[in-house]
């Protein structure tokens, strides 16, 4: 079986395993783990940012990172289907206890004409005030697409003459920075406070980090732990996402491999490759559940994002020979 449903599928390689076995440890919620800290420095820097904090999910650092730019009762604005709208279970109203409005763009993109009309801080005692703006890079549901560095840098120019917050969901930064040659410490310069995945196309098995300002990330350790995300001796974890972003290891730079493999996919299924900027391709069909069956009979694995689309997803574990044969199994059907 050829498991294409999700970047989330990949089993940490021998050599992660190994580096994790070997990690030091300490107790995390006394700060006293010195390779969570290790990973929470050098992500950090990496993204020009004071600070970091390594959480379980990605769903946590995105309730984290945005509560800490939105109160309850306020708003944040987004893209009718980001991660923190579609998915995530409705924390942010759950948890967070703040409201959303969506603009929607078929590729995830910024709308800057959208955004600007309903920014509202301030309108009276009727309106619920906007605190910030929420951008995905890449974007999940619209198909991996990147957010380019120009359009993320008019809505900071916006965002600071109006007096918002940015927030970027930055799952999959990594594969933008790859695909764009972007420097990740641009992509952080737009953001005062963003989230990143190691559990995606890293290949880690475990983990995400929120990086900001130091008093975000103070702040947002407070709440981790009153969500009961506060965790121990957890550098045998995090030493996964240290031995993926150590450039010897090449998790990083092999993701060009996975935007590769998906074009190829894409090209199979009658999607233009052109529009295809990472590793997801997403393809609408009225036939999408009967589709995915047909598929999975034929040994790929792919799965369902919403009644008519159908989402594959590359990644470390799938090879180019499983690539060219899960696109001659899609081709055929
Ligand atoms: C864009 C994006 N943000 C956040 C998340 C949440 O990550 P997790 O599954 O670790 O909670 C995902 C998960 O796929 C995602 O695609």
């Amino acid at each position: 079986m050829i498991d294409l449903r999700s970047d989330t599928l990949t089993k940490p390689t021998d050599a992660m395993r190994a580096a994790m076995a070997r990690a030091e440890v300490g107790d995390d919620v006394y700060g006293e783990d010195p390779t969570v800290r290790a990973l929470e420095e050098l992500v950090a820097g990496l993204f020009g940012h004071e600070a970091a904090l390594f959480t379980p999910t990605g769903s946590m650092a995105n309730v984290l990172a945005v509560g800490s730019l939105v109160s309850p009762g306020q708003e944040v604005l987004c893209e009718s289907s980001a991660h923190i709208a579609r998915a995530e279970l409705g924390a942010h109203a759950a948890v967070g206890g703040l409201t959303m409005r969506t603009w929607t763009h078929p590729r995830g993109q910024v709308d800057l004409g959208a955004v600007s009309s309903m920014f509202a801080p301030d309108m009276g005692p009727f309106f619920v005030p906007t605190a910030a703006v929420s951008v995905e890079n890449t974007h999940n549901f619209a198909g991996g697409a990147v957010l380019p560095l120009r359009d993320l840098r008019d809505l900071r120019d916006f965002a600071v003459g109006a007096g918002a917050r940015i927030h970027l969901d930055g799952a999959r930064i990594w594969n933008a920075h790859v695909a764009t040659g972007t420097a990740l410490a641009d992509y952080g310069a737009i953001a005062d406070v963003l989230s990143v995945c190691l559990s995606k196309g890293l290949g880690a098995p475990v983990g995400s980090l929120l990086v900001g300002s130091a008093d975000a990330v103070a702040q947002a350790r407070v709440r981790r732990k009153r969500l009961g995300g506060g965790m121990r001796q957890v550098g045998i974890l995090a030493a996964a996402g240290l031995h993926a972003l150590d450039a010897v290891h090449g998790h990083v730079e092999r993701l060009a491999d996975d935007h590769a493999h998906a074009r190829l996919l894409a090209d199979a299924c009658g999607v233009d490759p052109a529009t295809v900027d990472t590793n997801i391709v997403v393809m609408h069909r009225q036939d999408a559940a009967a589709y995915v069956a047909a598929a999975e009979a034929a040994g790929v694995r792919i799965a369902t994002v919403g009644p008519t689309a159908v989402r594959m997803v590359t990644h470390l574990d799938v090879t180019r020979a499983d690539a060219e044969q899960a696109a001659a199994v899609l081709a055929r059907l």
